[in-house]
């Protein structure tokens, strides 16, 4: 087992799916001593939980609805509660429009106020508010507290990571959502030097890093991970 992570214990949002997912098994395998899996979807979370434990840490399985204000509150004090402290905190959940609707017409003008809601409050206000519930638990925290996503609560340090385009249902949703799958995923990754789709497991590493104390000097940081989507997009102009 790799221990990057070593006793350290971590809240994973969105973590029944995806790169939630890959995020909570990697740290439990970078010795984290216990991830707590926060979800929506109950069925989800205790799958991910079941490999969390298999990996060899301890899990709990919060489900909480990001939009709902007290849940948030709940799966904070619950997962610090349950673990005895809280060390690393990654707000990961987050929704596209083509997770909320299936209408195809999304222009400015006629996206509907609903649509517009759901992504604000999952991801951005959810994140700010699990990171200010978060905050009295990190700051007391004596094992390196980290924080994906954020920033502005030193000594706690904070990074995020700015993915391309990663093989999740997420990203599957949105192949299917157009007219043509296979071609709405190769536009999306050709302007990628690595052409494939990215894998959750290759996030979750760098969210492992970014949350060990080997990245102890690096705060306040943002970390492309997209195949190489940006810089070649800026070569090509
Ligand atoms: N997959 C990609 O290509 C890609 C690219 C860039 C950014 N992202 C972002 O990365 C993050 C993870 O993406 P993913 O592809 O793994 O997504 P995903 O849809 O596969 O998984 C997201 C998880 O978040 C949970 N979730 C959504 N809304 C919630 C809510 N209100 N309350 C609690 N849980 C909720 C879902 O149940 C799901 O388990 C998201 O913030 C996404 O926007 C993804």
């Amino acid at each position: 087992m790799l221990d990057s992570l070593g006793g350290k214990t971590a809240l994973v949002t969105g973590a029944g799916q995806g790169m939630g997912r890959a995020i909570a098994v990697e740290m439990a395998r970078h010795g984290a001593s216990a991830v707590a899996v926060a979800d929506r979807n109950a069925q989800t979370a205790v799958l991910t939980a079941e490999s969390v434990r298999a990996a060899g840490a301890k899990s709990e399985v919060i489900v909480s609805d990001l939009r709902v204000r007290d849940d948030i509150g709940t799966m904070v004090t619950r997962a610090a509660e349950r673990f005895d402290g809280l060390d690393v905190l990654v707000d990961n959940a987050g929704v596209i429009e083509s997770t909320v609707t299936t209408d195809h017409d999304r222009a400015v003008d006629s996206l509907s106020e609903e649509v517009w809601d759901a992504v604000y409050e999952v991801n951005l206000k959810a994140a700010w508010l699990t990171t200010k519930f978060a905050a009295p638990y990190l700051r007391r925290s004596l094992r390196g507290p980290a924080i994906v996503n954020a920033v502005d609560l030193s000594p706690v340090r904070c990074n995020c990571f700015c993915p391309g385009v990663i093989d999740t249902p997420l990203a599957r949703g949105h192949f299917a959502a157009g007219e043509d799958r296979d071609s709405r995923e190769r536009e999306m990754t050709a302007p990628q030097l690595v052409d494939r789709l990215g894998r959750p497991e290759e996030v979750a590493r760098l969210a492992c890093f970014l949350a060990s104390d080997s990245a102890a000097f690096i705060t306040g940081a943002a970390y492309v991970i997209d195949g190489g989507a940006l810089a070649w997009r800026g070569v090509k102009g």
